[in-house]
């Protein structure tokens, strides 16, 4: 790490951009004085900070170690920094059989998270749990502050899903689907469900009934019908199930896009590590009911090894399926 170019990069936050040692130690979770001996160029963070780092400022590590100047005013914005989904010592068990033992993240607006993790470890159960589908033994959800304990109707207004299969009315057409949504959410915004529609490519098929639909037509509309309500968390567990190569490119376009231009945060399982890697900035490994490890898809790059390296090396799975 070069200490003088961190040094730089953290004056160049004050100086041109307002910010305080505090307002960066804050957002880190360190001490002022950390800060501070960074600007100094005393000291410099480890790589997961750094990380941290890139992610709030919206540029790579790269760029902060080579001491370019790419990022524009406009796109740094401490609102970026808020907690959309907030989970603490989350437990869940099935009779005897401890399933989740004391879950602990966030996930940051814009963030796009992965969650992987072999067969059984327990991201279904974990998605289920915070959607309050599965009570849990003990522990907090927070979505966008809202306790799902205090406000379950409020918290869970600020999510759209996919778990397992999009649940649809199989004899409604997939307009009437998206239409139903709209109404039971309230929603006026009637152009917004075309405008869905066009999102997911779906224009020529939404006037037919669900059932006569195909796999991955289903997914692109349970996507939409997810999305009418702009939600500020999008949850997806194993999104990819079924989808040809075209479709699996496509929902990554889709799930970018929306990301970017919505600023929403996405959570999304999956076992296919090449498409994480390709569309998440965070990942959380879990196995065997508990988060073992939780890093920026930049500290992979960083340490030039692929996710799949890195999975395995914090699973010690090297011959099971992911
Ligand atoms: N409703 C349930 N009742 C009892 N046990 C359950 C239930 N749902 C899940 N489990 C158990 O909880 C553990 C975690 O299952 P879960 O479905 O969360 O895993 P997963 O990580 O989603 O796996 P996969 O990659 O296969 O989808 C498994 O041992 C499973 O048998
Ligand atoms: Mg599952």
């Amino acid at each position: 790490m070069d200490q003088e170019k961190m040094g730089k990069f953290i004056a160049q936050l004050r100086t041109e951009y307002g910010y305080t040692q505090k307002d960066i130690g804050d957002m880190l979770g360190i001490s002022d004085n950390s800060v501070s001996k960074w600007e100094r160029g005393i000291n410099a963070p480890d790589i997961s900070t750094l990380t941290t780092l890139s992610k709030i400022f919206k540029v790579s590590v790269q760029e902060i170690l080579n001491g370019e100047r790419k990022f524009k005013k406009k796109e740094i914005d401490k609102e970026h920094h808020k907690k959309v989904l907030e989970v603490s010592n989350l437990y869940k068990s099935f009779g005897k059989r401890k399933i989740l033992q004391n879950i602990n993240f966030d996930i940051y607006e814009g963030d796009i998270v992965g969650l992987i993790g072999p067969n059984g470890a327990g991201k279904t159960t974990l998605i289920k749990t915070i959607l309050n589908l599965y009570k849990a033994d003990s522990g907090n959800v927070k979505i966008c502050g809202f306790d799902t304990k205090k406000n379950l109707e409020e918290a869970l207004s600020k999510i759209g899903c996919i778990i397992e299969n999009p649940d649809m009315y199989q004899n409604l057409s997939g307009r009437r689907n998206l239409q139903i949504t709209s109404l039971i959410n309230n929603l006026k915004d009637k152009d917004y469900i075309n405008s869905m529609i066009k999102f997911v490519k779906l224009e020529d098929r939404i006037d037919d009934k669900v059932k006569k639909y195909s796999l991955g037509m289903k997914q692109r509309l349970g996507l939409a019908n997810a999305l009418i309500k702009k939600p500020k968390l999008l949850i997806l567990d194993e999104p990819t199930n079924g989808l040809d190569p075209l479709g699996i490119k496509e929902l990554r376009e889709i799930l970018k896009k929306i990301s970017r231009e919505e600023n929403m945060s996405i959570l999304i399982s999956s076992h296919i590590l090449s498409e994480v890697e390709n569309i998440c900035d965070r990942i959380l490994i879990i196995d065997d009911g508990k988060i073992n490890s939780e890093f920026g898809i930049e500290e992979v790059k960083y340490k030039n090894i692929s996710l799949e390296e890195e999975f395995f090396s914090k699973t010690n799975k090297k011959d099971e399926q992911v």
